[in-house]
């Protein structure tokens, strides 16, 4: 949820070097953007409504007043919380007398008690954000120096902030964060901040992660301090081994059909785990007093189909539920439990919320992460990286199937069969390479042009693939906006198939397991009220009306079956003209509650 860069350095060009970095963030949120630089004792600011797209910085110097060139400037991308999507309530936001820039991605809770005490004190608001009253506070304090006065000024905050602060009377860059992701990268004489690390990753591979109640004050390097306790904090540099085209389009149109097309490699890179790690996390599951998976959207439904893996695999019962839902069942949490956090980001505030609320508990917690480094990554007591690379593209994809190929796995860690696991899927990895070639996107694309226009669409599954008809329809939903559900096969018959009539899509997944006879009979059961049943199967049945082929790879079938569906949904998009990367109301990493 909203993305934030900075830079200071030798280079001059600091507003160039932020514009191009809020360009590689726009995922994080893209309903408004802005720019604060500063030049001499100066601090402009520059914001627009939409997407940053290809905004010419040469153009900058038409439109606002003064110089550009500068060796210090933050931006903001924005996805809307508190105000509209005005230009007023794109950040940076300003200080009453203009001397004090700051952009936030967070939720400041408190901030209609602050408003209210700083407009008697004849503050004036220019936004509806819960923003403007750090700016304002900062200006409050300004007497007490700049770096002072955002610490007095953060300690009046309730709620969860990364906050980048820039002022005209001091050259330091000062961020900070409690809850909301922010990651210094160190170049040569030169820093970089961001919410994620591929918007920097083509300058420096260096990064040094701000924790929860900490603040970094950059000016020739790069101070961090514990805002509680204002001691200094030795931050240790890690290097990142994503290459900067691993976080690039290349020769896609889109982020999201690089992303599928990278599932041929991604399946295999995943369970390259470290075997004795892996045994030792799958013994912790063994021993854990009830074991819940916790995630949200996507990763969600991959904690439900984890649950199916784990019975059917290992025998094993495991709790699912959403992140945002936890915190209701925490009564059940004991120091014997154990949460599983799932998700690519590591940053999902519900998500991060379940695992603060496991700790309070005292219960172990294990993240099944992509983002190395990320919250979730740093707070747990083990963590599995998906290996993914970055993913970047709203809808997720390559992550989906990294995560359901580590979950699988796990499952067999579980059952002391890890190498049956790893044949299995090493297997499902190169059936996938040989699955996704042209010919294969271009009967998907046929069916795409048949269904384009409908308003609904269902999409049915059984057993471990019944969360799979869940995902299918998130998938369709984020990025064509057709009205998507998915529904367990068996539950059709009590509600569901009023709404099928004449010409209604209806994707069957039907896997070569015991569901199979079942699934069937439910798709008779829709093509009897007329739906139109599109197969995604290993073999074909006459009951389909349009069949996609998955490679049978047994207890792996999640993984491919909705490899199909995702493919879909991005022809879809394009058909209807959805820009499928950056879908509309969403963004890629929710941040907020
Ligand atoms: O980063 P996370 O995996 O924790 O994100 C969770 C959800 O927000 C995410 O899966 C969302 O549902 C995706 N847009 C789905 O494609």
């Amino acid at each position: 949820m909203c993305g934030i860069f900075a830079y200071k350095g030798q280079k001059t060009n600091a507003a160039q070097l932020v514009v191009n970095g809020l360009k590689k963030l726009e995922y994080r949120g893209y309903d408004s953007w802005g720019i604060a630089f500063k030049t001499g004792h100066k601090v402009s600011i520059y914001k627009e409504i939409g997407k940053i797209g290809e905004f010419d910085i040469s153009t900058l110097k038409e439109k606002v007043d003064g110089p550009i060139n500068g060796h210090m400037a933050m931006g903001h991308s924005r996805w809307a919380t508190h105000g509209g999507v005005t230009q007023e309530n794109a950040h940076p936001h300003y200080s009453q007398d203009k001397t004090i820039a700051v952009v936030h991605n967070g939720i400041i809770e408190n901030f209609e008690e602050l408003k209210t005490e700083l407009k008697e004190k004849g503050y004036k608001f220019r936004s509806e954000t819960d923003t403007e009253v750090i700016s304002h506070l900062i200006q409050k304090y300004k007497s007490l120096g700049p770096v002072d006065a955002v610490k007095k000024a953060l300690s009046r905050l309730r709620g969860r902030y990364a906050v980048l602060v820039l002022c005209a009377e001091d050259d330091r860059l000062i961020a900070a964060r409690r809850g909301s992701p922010l990651i210094v990268g160190k170049g040569e004489n030169e820093f970089f901040i961001a919410s994620d690390i591929p918007a920097f990753l083509e300058y420096t591979r260096k990064v040094m992660y701000l924790d929860d109640n900490q603040m970094v004050v950059i000016n020739n390097d790069a101070e961090f301090f514990d805002l509680e306790t204002n001691k200094k904090i030795d931050k240790r540099i890690v290097k990142i081994d994503w290459s900067p085209e691993s976080a690039e389009k290349g020769e896609f149109p889109h982020f999201m059909i690089k992303e599928i097309t990278e599932q041929k490699e991604t399946i295999a890179r995943a369970i390259n785990q470290d075997e004795k790690q892996f045994m030792k996390i799958a013994n912790e599951i063994k021993n854990a007093y009830g074991t819940y998976l916790v995630g949200c959207g996507t990763a969600g439904k991959v904690c439900l189909t984890g649950s199916y893996l784990f019975a059917k695999i290992a025998k094993r019962h495991v709790n699912v539920t959403f992140g945002s839902e936890f915190p209701s069942l925490q009564d059940f949490i004991t120091d014997r439990s154990l949460v599983i956090a799932v998700s690519q980001s590591g940053e999902t505030a519900d998500t991060l919320e379940a695992i603060e609320v496991a700790k309070g508990k005292k219960a172990k917690v294990l993240s099944i992460i992509n983002v190395e480094g990320s919250s979730m990554d740093r707070i747990s007591d083990y963590a599995i990286n998906i290996k993914a690379g970055p993913e970047k593209a709203v809808a997720s994809t390559k992550a989906t199937t990294a995560q359901l190929a580590i979950l699988t796995l796990l499952a067999y860690a579980l059952d002391n069969r890890l190498e049956e696991g790893k044949i299995l899927l090493v297997n499902t990895a190169s059936q996938i390479n040989d699955m996704l070639n042209p010919r294969y996107e271009d009967h998907i694309l046929n069916l795409a042009k048949k269904i384009k226009d409908v308003e609904s669409m269902y999409v049915i599954g059984k057993g471990v693939n019944y969360p799979i008809a869940l995902e299918a329809a998130i998938k369709l939903q984020e990025v064509s906006y057709i009205h998507a559900e998915g529904f367990a096969g068996g539950e059709l018959k009590h509600g569901p198939i009023a709404l099928i009539n004449d010409g209604v899509p209806c994707v069957v997944i039907v896997a070569n397991d015991e569901t199979k006879q079942e699934t069937i009979s439910n798709a008779i059961e829709v093509k009897s009220r007329g739906g139109y049943i599109i197969g995604i199967a290993p073999e074909n049945n006459n009951i389909f009306d349009y069949w996609i082929k998955v490679p049978e790879v047994g207890e792996a079938s999640p993984i491919v079956n909705i490899i199909p569906i995702q493919i879909l949904a991005y022809q879809l998009a394009i058909l209807r003209k959805n820009n499928p990367d950056m879908p509309r109301n969403l963004a890629k990493s929710v941040t907020v509650k």
